[in-house]
């Protein structure tokens, strides 16, 4: 047993601990959390997960292009700072840096944010001649907020710790561990039972339920206000808010490249995960003076922005084996069935003064 999973054996003997508390410390306990650990998780071989940016530079250089013309809207300020929280390698940094060009690249300042040590020094790496440049800089090294330009994350929001709610036809119960293994234990579900209730389009019926990130709408509320002008984008297991209620959205566990439901085993060993409320993160940033413009699945994303006459144009120009993974990349952003129908695009929009009635 490791030695987070026996201290939490010990405080399960006195009570039983809600599955967010669970998923809180086994992701990010200061010392034995998943994201506190010196090696990343992500990658192929000998690792628990792979993200799009794995596959490829397209989401990278999809999302230059989604910034430039954010950029272009906004009157083509002189700077334009692009905060990702959640960050992670850096590697959409770079990718989307590598592909930015002309007076957008000029303007184009790329922050990273994640307090990950193993993602911090992989992003040290791949971020290193655009650090070198001033292009790229970690948070905390001179960003004025409020800032113009755009909040980008990939797969964070999913991050979040979260707590599952069933709905049994009379009450609410919240799954939870206990010393003999997971419960659902009746309880008070409070903001998220009212939203729950709210968007059940024909009403709650037994087995209904969803997962309810408290720090989420906090979470926006702080990068929403930092953003004075142009673009928030999500990249994310995003889905409705009903869809989410109807499918009974739990916890999963990402270990080795195998996915399952057993998010109370080996905690700080697993990437633990959670759908996410775009119908919520939407309200949340209209609250903000935010305008959803788009809520999208990424392949449908990728299919109306990438630069694919570019993309097919250099192909041809690529070797062999980056050939062959440039067309992985595509079809797995694509394709039915694979990565890009698994991953949900939500994009809104804040005018800045001179655009602005
Ligand atoms: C699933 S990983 C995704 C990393 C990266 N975006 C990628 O696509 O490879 C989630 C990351 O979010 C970070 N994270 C979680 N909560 C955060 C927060 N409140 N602020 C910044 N980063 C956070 C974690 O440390 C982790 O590196």
């Amino acid at each position: 047993m490791n030695a987070l999973a026996e201290w939490m054996g010990q405080q399960l003997s006195k009570r039983p601990m809600p599955a967010s508390e669970f998923m809180a410390l086994a992701l990010y306990h200061p010392e034995l959390g998943y994201y506190r650990r010196q090696e990343g998780p992500w990658g192929f071989e000998g690792k628990d997960y792979y993200t799009a940016l794995d596959c490829g530079p397209l989401l990278g250089a999809t999302l230059a292009l989604r910034l430039e013309a954010a950029w272009e809207r906004l009157d083509r300020p002189a700077r334009f700072t692009v905060l990702e929280p959640g960050a992670g390698r850096g590697w959409l940094g770079r990718d989307l840096l590598a592909a930015s060009c002309g007076a957008f690249a000029e303007a184009l300042v790329y922050v990273h944010q994640d307090d990950n040590p193993a993602a911090r020094r992989a992003a040290e790496q791949a971020l290193a001649p655009f650090l070198a440049s001033g292009r790229a800089r970690f948070e905390g090294e001179s960003v004025a907020d409020p800032f113009i330009g755009a909040v980008v994350s990939n797969e964070l929001f999913d991050a979040l710790p979260a707590q599952p709610w069933r709905w049994d036809g009379q009450a609410w119960l919240m799954e939870a561990l206990s010393a003999e293994g997971p419960v659902w234990l009746p309880g008070d579900p409070g903001e998220a039972g009212a939203w729950f209730a709210a968007q059940a389009e024909e009403g709650l019926h037994p087995g209904d339920g969803s997962v309810w990130s408290e720090g989420l709408g906090p979470f926006v509320n702080r990068l929403g206000g930092r953003l004075q002008a142009g673009l928030f984008l999500a990249v994310d297991y995003g889905e409705t808010a009903g869809r989410l209620l109807a499918k009974g959205a739990d916890l999963r566990r990402y270990h080795g490249h195998t996915v399952d439901g057993r998010w109370w085993e080996d905690p700080g060993t697993c990437d633990l995960t959670a759908d996410v409320d775009f119908t919520r993160l939407s309200v949340e940033l209209n609250a903000l003076a935010f305008r959803v413009i788009a809520h999208e699945s990424l392949s449908r994303w990728i299919c109306r922005h990438a630069p694919l006459m570019d993309w097919e144009a250099r192909w041809m120009e690529l070797a062999e084996a980056e050939r062959a993974q440039r067309m992985q990349n595509l079809m797995q952003l694509t394709l039915p069935g694979l990565m890009g129908e698994r991953f949900r695009v939500l994009e809104a929009w804040k005018d800045g003064p001179s655009q602005e009635a």
